[in-house]
């Protein structure tokens, strides 16, 4: 694509965390200091720019609300052209690169092109958002596992995986799955969980965090009435009552309904 003319081409894929700037590592802000160019995401807090050198170079490669959407492979092209030619490149990715953020994809990429790519995780989506709701993963009597899936395929199917936890007595948390919740708690239905109470949060860590509480035969409608938008993550199971909102909602709810 270009001449090399960089002598120490390398990138780093930094885990931003869920959108709160501080939710990123020491060692992920240390890269950014060191960088010449990044390549950001939609979901990276955009105030850790400010951090990286007056000289660094700044492309949104973000695939959602920006006003260019970005393919995989123009991505992979664009980290090998930028290392070749600024030398440090941060890929500054939501979450941690390792879960659905299809880092390996990249690490492969740059790698057979001869450019050395290391990575330093980051703060899932998937953990740390209910923990800033407040809802443990796991507690020690309720539940065993917690299982992180995607609703959706890249051939836009809902996941198999949903069906598989769907049977189990894990917490489910679900990615990429909001536009897909009705078809995902019928079959949580199927499995005899219509009651097993659900969550679904919207922006978690910004201040625009939001949350829809119910359980899996009530909350399609709570989403509906609170206008829940993405990026946001569907938690399933009795780990979700121990909201402190919990009871609260589900009772006036449940009043609402009689009421009608
Ligand atoms: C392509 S996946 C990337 C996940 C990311 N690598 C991680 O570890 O969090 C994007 C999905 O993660 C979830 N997500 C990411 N950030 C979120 C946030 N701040 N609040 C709620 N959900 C979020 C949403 O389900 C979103 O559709």
């Amino acid at each position: 694509m270009v001449m090399n003319t960089h002598s120490n081409p390398r990138i780093t894929l930094v885990g931003a965390g869920p959108g709160d700037p501080e939710l990123i590592s020491i060692k992920g802000m240390k890269a950014i200091q060191s960088a010449d160019a990044i390549l950001y995401d939609a979901l990276a807090g955009k105030e850790l720019l400010d951090y990286a050198p007056a000289h660094c170079t700044k492309l949104n490669v973000g695939k959602r609300g920006g006003c260019v959407s970005h393919q995989q492979s123009t991505i992979n092209e664009l980290l090998v052209h930028c290392a070749r030619k600024y030398g440090h490149v941060v890929r500054l990715k939501g979450g941690d690169p390792f879960v659905f953020g299809r880092g390996y994809e990249e690490i492969i990429y740059t790698e057979q092109r001869g450019i050395p790519t290391t990575v330093i995780p980051g703060i899932s989506s998937s953990i740390s958002v209910p923990a800033l709701e407040g809802i443990p993963l796991t507690v020690r009597g309720i539940n065993e596992s917690f299982w992180v899936t995607t609703a959706t395929l890249s051939s836009g199917e809902l996941s198999n995986d949903i069906k598989l936890a769907a049977s189990s007595s894990a917490t489910i948390v679900i990615l990429m799955g909001l536009q897909k919740i009705q078809e995902i708690m019928e079959i949580f239905k199927r499995h005899g969980k219509q009651d097993v109470p659900v969550a679904v949060i919207q922006n978690g860590s910004l201040a625009s965090q939001k949350v829809a509480l119910g359980r899996v035969d009530t909350i399609v409608e709570e989403v509906l009435q609170q206008h829940m938008a993405s990026p946001a993550i569907i938690v399933v199971g009795e780990v979700v009552k121990l909201h402190k909102k919990f009871e609260s909602e589900f009772f006036i709810q449940m009043a609402m309904q009689a009421s009608l």
